[in-house]
């Protein structure tokens, strides 16, 4: 039988929990490690299956990886690479593979990486990963399920992204990183785990500055050396923690939340009534007397409102008194969760156009890219399957708020980018128990 969540609902969290490493920057320092023969190491790196992927797709290129869980510390020895290949066995699991593109052509000149995988969230294509490539002197083509890159050794040269993409940027930052000459990428990404990404390298010897108007500037080095990083925290669990407490009406010190990342989420959650108070160490969220309220808000590149935040936020404003609106303008696909809920009781509309603020890319898509909602709406408990990581974690909410048993299934989801979150639930009140 799949592994469920069940849930016994009407619950408020309460107590605290530390977050750990972010999702988004660990894995893609795991394969920045594989610049530089020798043993780098990771620190504060959380227990969650897209670590696991990644260990295993190192692991089958040659690198010795050893995972010390309890204390958060990854060893990656990538001193004897054995192929260039990424087996296609990994194509789908998650959006790592393609990152290794730069990489590999550093240590063997050539790649080969299969098809991409990923949530459901939208085509997520590739092609300012290749484009960028191409501007870098490589010559990519594509067959039998795989993309085949060569280049003795890439060309610094000036690329200006279409969007700020964050995949894009990492890709490229690491394959400049040892290109001949000077790499100049704008309208790039500026996420702080873009910057924990150029800290990593600038530790393994990289020249990288991040420029104002959204410019990293990347002076090519001819070899990189292993090295020592602690993993930024992860912003988005941090988050969905905190409209957890608040939307349950609980209260909850999240140790290792960190201001500094938050501070757009932040606002947009005290506009919305959410209260919290910052202490050394971490934020406590505490919503036991909020009013709660509506908000009209988009998503957007950093230093906006984080896509990955949008999910749990839409629980909280089913609780909020009054109509919100959410316009979501880095994915086109990212609402597909609102069925669900409106199943458990919420009222949520959504709408291919651009509802509450400035057109976007998808304002002529036809997708359903913003949403209105209506609240407050009492929960209720329901059978239900995940879609996605984070809308995983809206429904885990969700179920905590609803009256009754909710059973939840497509839980690997969840694992994939949340560490022990069926621990963190219980130690904060929650009866969650695992069906395997
Ligand atoms: N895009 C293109 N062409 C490309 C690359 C991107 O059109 O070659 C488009 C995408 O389709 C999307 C937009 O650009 O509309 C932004 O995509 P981006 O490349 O920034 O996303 P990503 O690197 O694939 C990462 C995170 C996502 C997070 C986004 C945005 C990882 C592994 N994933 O994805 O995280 O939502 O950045 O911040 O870092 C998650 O953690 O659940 C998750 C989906």
């Amino acid at each position: 039988m799949a592994k469920k969540f069940i849930i016994e609902g009407g619950r408020y969290l309460k107590g605290e929990i530390r977050i750990r490493g972010a999702k988004n920057a660990v894995t893609k320092q795991m394969v920045a490690a594989l610049l530089a023969p020798g043993k780098s190491v990771l620190n504060n790196v959380p227990e969650i299956g897209d670590v696991e992927i990644t260990k295993q797709i190192l692991s089958s290129i040659g690198c010795v990886v050893t995972h010390r869980k309890e204390a958060g510390i990854l060893e990656i020895d990538a001193s004897n690479l054995s192929t260039h290949i990424v087996p296609q066995e990994y194509s789908g699991l998650n959006r790592i593979p393609i990152l290794l593109a730069g990489v590999l052509l550093h240590r063997f000149g050539k790649a080969e990486i299969p098809m991409m995988g990923g949530c459901d969230i939208g085509p997520r294509p590739l092609d300012f990963h290749l484009e960028g490539f191409r501007t870098l002197g490589a010559d990519i083509s594509y067959e039998n399920g795989a993309y085949h890159f060569k280049a003795k050794r890439l060309a610094g040269a000036r690329i200006t992204l279409p969007f700020p993409s964050v995949g894009a940027t990492e890709n490229l930052m690491m394959a400049a990183a040892t290109a001949q000459g000077t790499t100049e990428i704008r309208n790039a990404a500026i996420e702080p785990e873009i910057v924990d990404l150029a800290l990593f390298l600038q530790s393994m010897g990289a020249i990288i500055t991040q420029e104002t108007d959204r410019t990293w500037i990347i002076q090519g080095v001819g070899e990189l050396h292993a090295a020592q990083h602690r993993v930024i925290n992860d912003r988005i669990e941090a988050a969905s923690f905190a409209v957890s407490a608040i939307a349950t009406r609980g209260d909850v010190l999240i140790r290792g939340a960190d201001q500094l990342h938050m501070l757009t989420f932040l606002n947009w959650l005290r506009k919305a009534g959410g209260e919290f108070e910052t202490v050394e160490d971490g934020i406590r969220f505490y919503g036991v007397h909020s009013k709660l309220k509506p908000i009209a808000v988009e998503t957007g590149v950093h230093p906006g409102l984080m896509t990955d935040w949008q999910q749990p936020l839409v629980i909280l404003l089913t609780q909020a008194d009054g109509m919100s609106v959410i316009h979501e303008t880095v994915y086109e696909n990212r609402f597909g969760y609102a069925e669900t809920l409106n199943r458990m009781g919420a009222r949520i509309q959504l709408y291919n156009e651009c509802l509450g603020g400035r057109d976007c890319r998808f304002r002529n898509s036809g997708h359903k890219h913003s949403a209105i909602i209506q609240g407050p709406t009492p929960l209720k408990g329901a059978s239900i399957e995940i879609p996605d990581l984070r809308a995983g974690f809206s429904y885990l909410v969700a179920a905590v708020l609803a009256k009754g048993r909710t059973e939840i299934s497509g839980v690997n989801y969840i694992e994939r980018g949340y560490d022990r979150v069926v621990e963190k639930f219980q130690a904060l009140g929650v009866p969650i128990s695992v069906v395997e």
